[in-house]
């Protein structure tokens, strides 16, 4: 078997397509959503994540802002910038770029921003609300995006065995959350760095989402024949003197899966068309 390939990029301008027309008509009867994004110091992946959200703005029509704060900035400065964006009625989304330097209470953070505004979906009240089976709200982006790739593939997941590889709080505990809720109904298991035998759980997994971020975690000879593969992974390799974007699903897992995502092109330009829709979706919830 040789999988077809779900191109996240190709979903995600689609969904771009269909955002744009919102945004022009609010922007005709109001004014145009706004995303602010801040970032503290100088972390290179940040600036490359924080340009292709602005270039995402800028291609549908959002307003973008974005506060770049000094690496040696304090607690104080972030949370009174926070407490502004939070009140300011022309902010619709508020996101706090990660990692933050390490001694930044990111969570705390988090949790600071107006749960209305936390476009990444990040915010304990956004994040319980899934548990309660509501997810029509601020949806965290790579899960979302998670979703709509499965959806698009046509696949009934009723009853389907999910394995979701990582149990971070970004990714993976949502991510497991989504695929178990009613009208899903696939059967998830979430597994972690303490989990044994992770080859025989992929290899009786119908859905195997791999979250980790190490190259290569899963062999292609793990993935069950005719399963579905989203690789979240984004890993820096080094091959023969030249970086490389790699996920964690080895390469040539496509040999046994019906379905797979490619790195780079599959999550990652999902994971941005998510956000940009959670941005539409505060902008609307607060003018109309
Ligand atoms: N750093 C890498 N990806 C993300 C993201 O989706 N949101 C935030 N806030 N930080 C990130």
């Amino acid at each position: 078997m040789s999988a077809s390939i779900i191109d996240g990029k190709q979903l995600g301008a689609e969904i771009e397509e269909g955002l744009k027309s919102s945004v022009s008509k609010m922007t005709a009867s109001s004014r145009a959503p706004h995303l602010v994004v801040v970032i503290v110091g100088k972390d290179p992946a940040s600036f490359v994540y924080v340009r292709n959200k602005e270039k995402a703005c800028k291609r549908i029509g959002i307003r973008s802002t974005r506060y770049d704060l000094p690496e040696d900035s304090n607690h104080d400065d972030l949370i009174s910038l926070v407490r502004k964006l939070n009140d300011d009625p022309e902010v619709d989304g508020i996101l706090i770029q990660s990692p933050l330097p390490s001694d930044f209470d990111e969570i705390g953070i988090t949790e600071m921003i107006r749960p209305d505004k936390d476009v990444d979906g990040f915010h304990p009240v956004n994040l319980g609300r899934i548990v309660t089976g509501r997810t029509d709200g601020m949806l965290p982006c790579t899960p979302s995006g998670i979703m709509k790739m499965l959806e698009w593939t046509g696949e009934s997941l009723k009853g389907k065995k999910a394995l979701v590889i990582g149990r971070s709080r970004i990714v993976g505990m949502p991510a497991a959350l989504l695929l178990a809720q009613r009208g899903i109904d696939a059967t998830v298991t979430i597994s972690h760095s303490k989990s044994e035998d992770l080859e025989s759980l992929c290899r009786s997994s119908d859905i195997l989402i791999a979250a980790v971020g190490k190259p290569d975690m899963v062999r292609k000879e793990w993935v069950k024949e005719g399963a579905i593969v989203i690789d979240v992974g984004i890993n820096r390799v080094e091959v023969g003197g030249r970086i490389r974007l790699v996920g964690d699903v080895e390469e040539g897992a496509s040999e046994y899966a019906k379905w797979i995502t490619p790195v780079p092109g599959g999550v990652g330009p999902m994971t941005i068309s998510m956000l940009m829709m959670n941005t539409v979706r505060a902008a609307e919830a607060r003018m109309y």
